[in-house]
């Protein structure tokens, strides 16, 4: 139990971001003197530091250290408080105050580091307003538990099957498949009985699998009669046929009320996207191999087909790179002595987190499995700082410090364009990863280069003169264009998020680009010749917050997403039709600076996951909220 507690609230003065008031209490029993007082907080001081009661000796992205009054003695029972204005925007919302925070005693000396506990930010003499349910309550006009809905459905129900089994004869194939989707059941519903068995009771009902006909990729059809016929042309078909098998029987047997399995009848059903997919960013916080698989079952689980694994950031590089130890040595480690800061939570113990080459074949081959194509993402130019910390020839030596900022606050976070270390990196990089990943796709990020990056870089300014570019996007452009060449090279193509189409971008041929920004920009894309996966922040981004209200967790930058919104939010809603074929599909995006806790992570990233998966696969006119939001409770969690 730590005997210090940091309070902090928030009020609107000066204009335009307003006052974070922070104090510290000392619930020891001992005077407090002569310590540092550290917090990470996404609402940030900014140069100059305008801080009244103490002195802002350091701040690294979101990480805040404060130096108190020379003389400043805290007594058993007291408080000490200082102002900070000049913040980089106004909080919107409980999370947006200090995620953690550390005391040091004896700064100078011994050192030591003592854990605060820290409470949510509230705003000083505002009323607040609880939020009011995020989902209507539900309504179902069918009983039956399919999620995401099929395309096409006409079933009488009827009793209820003790379980389903593979009828007679069926092939070495489709008793795997069997097997299979009731492991996945039992991952994911420990507690429930078997839907799927091996074995003939009384009260089995057969499901007969032929395999072959006239289907797109991933359709199916199942008849529904005494024996159960599921067709489809090929292994994704026959596990999406079974999965809503499954799915029926589970929520017949764990919601008899509300849920039935069918006597009769068809569902014929196909994919409305082949891009159903889902990001998951582990540099943020870091999850492990095992909690990946989880998630890879859950996304299996709403037939998806897409995990987009975020594996590099400013925060912490998590893949294992055989040329480069120190990546997942000093780059992934996080802590008050490390040579990378605390972030976003972190506290008094050092952090850590990387991926064995291993856990990722391990991690690929179970995504595979399931007809989950992994899409690595090693996020560069920008987005860079873990990597360059461990690395620094891939920055100019020369470029003063701090000659730039990204929009999280990190400074100099991008890899040089202008070093040829850079490219000798990325081809030691890209030789492990197509190694790794068997994807079609490598993700190279793209996003959120500060305009203004290199400027100050010597290597920089030549590179500009020599081929004739002018300002940091031109740079980008380049930068990419060789990348987009290395990764051709190697058999893969590039994807990348929005920002690869600026300042001349690359060959649009082929190249898929993630509209994150806005919708309109996956427009614009498209109309420039890319092929565009819908991602909007607006709708798609699960870590926003699901309300308006200050009392709702989560971020505010791209403004609110409710999950009504989510769930009914069309992506191709304004695409010209002419346009409609580059629109490869949709896909939710869980950026994780928030989820300091699996519980915050499942408190926004469900159901909303649950709402982009019907989304990316039942056509528009069979959507339904309040079915949805029926059915959605029997859904896992992470
Ligand atoms: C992003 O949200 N920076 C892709």
């Amino acid at each position: 139990m730590s005997s210090y507690r940091l309070e902090n609230t928030w009020s609107p003065e000066p204009a335009p971001f307003g006052t974070l008031k922070v104090t510290l209490w000392n619930l020891s029993e001992t005077p407090l003197s002569d310590f540092r007082l550290a917090y990470t907080s996404l609402t940030r001081a900014m140069k100059p530091f305008t801080v009244s009661g103490a002195e802002l000796e350091l701040r690294d992205a979101n990480y805040h250290r404060y130096a108190p009054p020379a003389d400043l003695v805290v007594a058993p029972g007291e408080s000490w408080s200082f102002e900070v204005t000049n913040l980089n925007r106004d909080p919107r919302h409980i999370t947006d105050g200090a995620k953690s925070a550390i005391l040091t005693l004896d700064p100078a000396g011994a050192k030591t580091h003592v854990e605060v506990e820290v409470s949510d930010l509230y705003p000083e003499g505002r009323e607040l307003v609880e939020p009011g349910p995020l989902l209507p309550e539900g309504k179902l006009t069918e009983p039956y538990a399919i999620l995401p809905w099929p395309a096409a459905l006409e079933l009488e129900a009827g009793e209820t099957p003790l379980a389903l089994c593979p009828a007679p004869g069926a092939s070495r194939e489709a008793l795997a498949a069997f097997s299979q989707v009731e492991a996945l059941h039992r991952r994911l519903y420990p507690e429930a009985r078997t839907v799927l068995s091996m074995v003939p009771m009384p009260g089995t009902r057969a499901v007969a699998i032929e395999m072959g006909g006239d289907f797109a990729e991933g359709a199916y059809a199942l008849e529904i009669a005494e024996v159960i016929t599921l067709k489809a042309a090929d292994d994704d078909g026959i596990r999406h046929g079974l999965i809503v098998l499954a799915q029926m029987l589970h929520g017949a047997t764990v919601d008899a009320a509300s849920f039935r399995f069918p006597a009769s009848g068809t569902i014929t059903d196909a994919p409305r996207y082949g891009w159903r997919g889902s990001h998951l960013d582990v540099s943020r916080q870091f999850w492990d191999a095992a909690d990946v698989t989880r998630f890879l079952d859950i996304l299996a689980w709403h037939r998806m087909n897409i995990f987009h694994w975020h594996l590099t950031d400013d925060e912490g590089w998590r893949m294992e790179v055989k040329a480069y130890p120190q990546l997942t040595e000093a780059g992934a480690t996080r802590g008050p002595d490390a040579l990378l800061t605390p972030q976003l939570g972190n506290g008094v113990d050092e952090v850590h987190g990387h991926y064995t080459q291993d856990q990722i074949r391990d991690v690929v081959a179970h995504a595979g499995a399931l007809g989950i194509t992994v899409v690595p993402e090693v996020d560069i130019p920008g987005h860079c700082t873990a990597a360059l910390a461990v690395i620094p020839e891939l920055a100019d030596p020369q470029e003063a410090p701090e000659s730039y900022h990204s929009v999280q606050g990190f400074a100099n976070n991008a890899l040089n364009p202008a070093r040829e270390e850079t490219y000798d990196f990325l081809a030691k990089l890209f030789d492990e990863m197509v190694e790794l990943f068997p994807a079609k796709y490598l993700h190279i990020g793209g996003d959120e280069v500060a305009d203004g990056s290199w400027l100050n870089s010597h290597y920089a300014r030549l590179l500009m003169e020599k081929e004739g570019l002018s300002g940091t996007f031109e740079l980008q452009s380049y930068f990419m264009r060789r990348v987009a060449g290395m990764l051709a090279e190697r058999g893969r193509v590039l994807a990348g998020w929005n920002e690869v189409a600026h300042g001349g971008g690359v060959d649009p041929e082929g190249t898929l680009l993630m509209a994150w920004e806005k919708p309109e920009v996956g427009i614009e894309l498209a109309k420039e010749g890319y092929d565009v996966v819908m991602t909007p922040g607006q709708a798609y981004y699960l870590d926003m917050a699901q309300a308006e209200e200050w009392l709702e967790p989560g971020a505010a930058w791209a403004g609110t997403s409710t999950p009504v919104h989510s769930y009914t939010y069309e992506a191709e809603g304004e695409f010209p039709e002419e346009l409609r074929p580059r629109l490869k599909g949709i896909q939710a995006c869980i950026w994780c600076e928030h989820f300091t806790s699996r519980a915050y992570f499942n408190r926004l990233v469900f159901p909303r996951l649950c709402g982009v998966a019907e989304a990316a696969w039942t056509p528009k006119e069979r959507k339904d909220l309040h079915r949805y939001a029926a059915i959605v409770k029997l859904h896992p969690a992470f």
